[in-house]
């Protein structure tokens, strides 16, 4: 028996008040889609099929992939109206999971738990208990039967008191949920087609109808709001550092680090608190994170040290860095092992070998550092020239003075001293002081300016 899973994503999400399709509003730092399309890809179905609509050209675009199959709902009429216009698609004797799009929580175990606890000719829904069921559909049972799943739009008194809640997940025999759909009535309240009233359908053809049960509430989150797409983003979150604390990942305070995006870690980690990080982010063993860093697409390596206010983007270091405090290392900056990028330092598209240092307020662009180098103070390079972008190159063991400005292209030679405040426009030898800069000079009997009209 082969699988159908399709996934909701047409709706505009009226409570979002956004312009953005409620299936694009990001959850840690992605659409609400692609967390479903994530869960959903774990199944490995053979058809796996996204209804869109609203703002469709985003959403294909934000989410295209060549193994989808897109169904358009022209016109948003509910949820049935939705699964029915990939219904044609649905293999007769496949099994339909329905998931919806703005229901991003799910794990993989449940819904195979689903999969696997329901019979070719059986219909199962999953459920859970809320202590607060508003807004939900609520899951009306007979004897313990599941018998029918109604809106709370349409609710008698009786029925919202039920706490049992449908959470929009549900598989159904193929051919019968094509049939099914085809004879879905709109006259409701919000005057839909709801999926949800296949459930009673099924019932009345004799099918089976199971509730499943799941003991997680966040996972079963519908994000209709802004307020619930915050919840939503909290308990992910919480879910990603639990997840890395039971790798034995040191937290300071669980509560106060964002993932967004996958973050892979060595033994003896250490995150202090207002980490974000995006993308891809790799950090070795022993690597300590302090407060208040953005670390983007980055790989750290093991001992390295990230003092607090860094913002780190496209970069790497070896062992035992030691960058920022205030450091920005922005895409293509490369550091070496033991390399030290200090206070207000901005590095760009540069190498730096083992052992150097910039430690103090300066610009490295387009740069290849060599080893044992030390960087003083305010060091610029001057790297465009207001058309191009051209390199530095300084050899091992340099020492730059504070305040030099190195105009690229040039390059400094293994072992050179460069006196303060130089501006360097031609290649400097090996080994030598090299000085740019006028002499001091006194001026004799010069008067301070005084303030006009005194
Ligand atoms: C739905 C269920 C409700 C359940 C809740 C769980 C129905 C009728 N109600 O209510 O029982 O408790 O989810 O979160 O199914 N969509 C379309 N096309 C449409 C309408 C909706 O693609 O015409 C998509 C939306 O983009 C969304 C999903 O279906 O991803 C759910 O729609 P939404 O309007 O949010 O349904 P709820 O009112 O939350
Ligand atoms: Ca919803």
């Amino acid at each position: 028996m082969g699988l159908t899973t399709i996934i909701l994503a047409a709706g505009q999400g009226k409570r979002m008040h956004s312009d953005l399709p409620k299936v694009l509003q990001p959850l840690a730092g992605r659409p609400l889609l692609s967390h479903v399309l994530e869960t959903a890809r774990a199944l490995h179905a053979e058809d796996l099929a996204v209804v869109y609509g609203h703002g469709g050209d985003r959403v294909q675009a934000a989410c295209g992939a060549d193994d989808l199959r897109w169904a358009l709902q022209a016109e948003q009429m509910g949820t049935g109206h939705a699964v029915q216009q990939a219904a044609p698609g649905i293999p007769d004797d496949n099994q339909a999971l329905v998931l919806y799009g703005d229901v991003p929580l799910l794990r993989v175990a449940t819904l195979r738990r689903l999969v696997e606890e329901t019979g070719a000719d059986e219909v199962s829904v999953l459920t859970v208990q809320l202590a607060d069921p508003t807004g939900y559909g609520r899951i009306i049972r007979v004897d313990g039967r599941v018998v029918a799943s109604v809106e709370e739009k349409d609710a008698t008194e009786a029925q919202r008191a039920v706490t049992e809640i449908n959470t929009g997940v549900m598989i159904a025999p193929g051919a019968r949920l094509k049939s099914w759909l085809n004879a879905l009535r709109n006259d409701n309240a919000q005057g839909e087609y709801y999926l949800t009233d296949v459930i009673a359908m099924a019932v009345r053809d004799g099918v089976a109808v199971n509730g499943i049960k799941t003991d997680d509430e966040t996972e079963v989150m519908g994000i209709n709001d802004k307020q619930q797409l915050a919840q939503a983003e909290r308990a992910l979150q919480a879910r990603l550092v639990q997840q890395l604390m039971a790798e034995g990942v040191g937290f300071a305070d669980p509560a106060r680090v964002d993932i967004r995006g996958k973050l892979h870690c060595g033994k003896d980690v250490f995150i202090d608190i207002n980490a974000i990080f995006e993308g891809e982010v790799s950090l070795g063993d022993g690597t300590r994170i302090e407060s208040n860093n953005l670390i983007r697409d980055s790989r750290l390596g093991p001992g390295t040290v990230v003092h607090p206010n860094c913002h780190i983007e496209g970069a790497s270091s070896g062992s035992n860095c030691e960058i920022g405090p205030f450091a920005r290392l922005r895409p293509g900056a490369t550091l070496a092992n033991n390399v030290k990028v200090g206070n207000f330092v901005e590095v760009k598209k540069s190498t730096i070998a083992n052992g150097s240092k910039v430690n103090h307020l300066t610009y490295i662009g387009d740069t290849e550092i060599g080893t044992g180098v030390n960087v003083g103070a305010g060091t610029i390079t001057c790297n465009y020239d207001g058309a191009n972008k051209h390199r530095t190159t300084i050899g091992d063991d340099v020492f730059i003075g504070s305040g030099v400005n190195l105009v690229a292209p040039v390059s400094i030679g293994k072992g050179a001293t460069i006196g303060a405040g130089s501006t360097i426009t031609k290649p400097v030898p090996e080994g030598q002081l090299t000085l740019a800069r006028s002499k001091q000079v006194t001026i004799p009997g010069w008067k301070k300016p005084v303030k006009k009209g005194k």
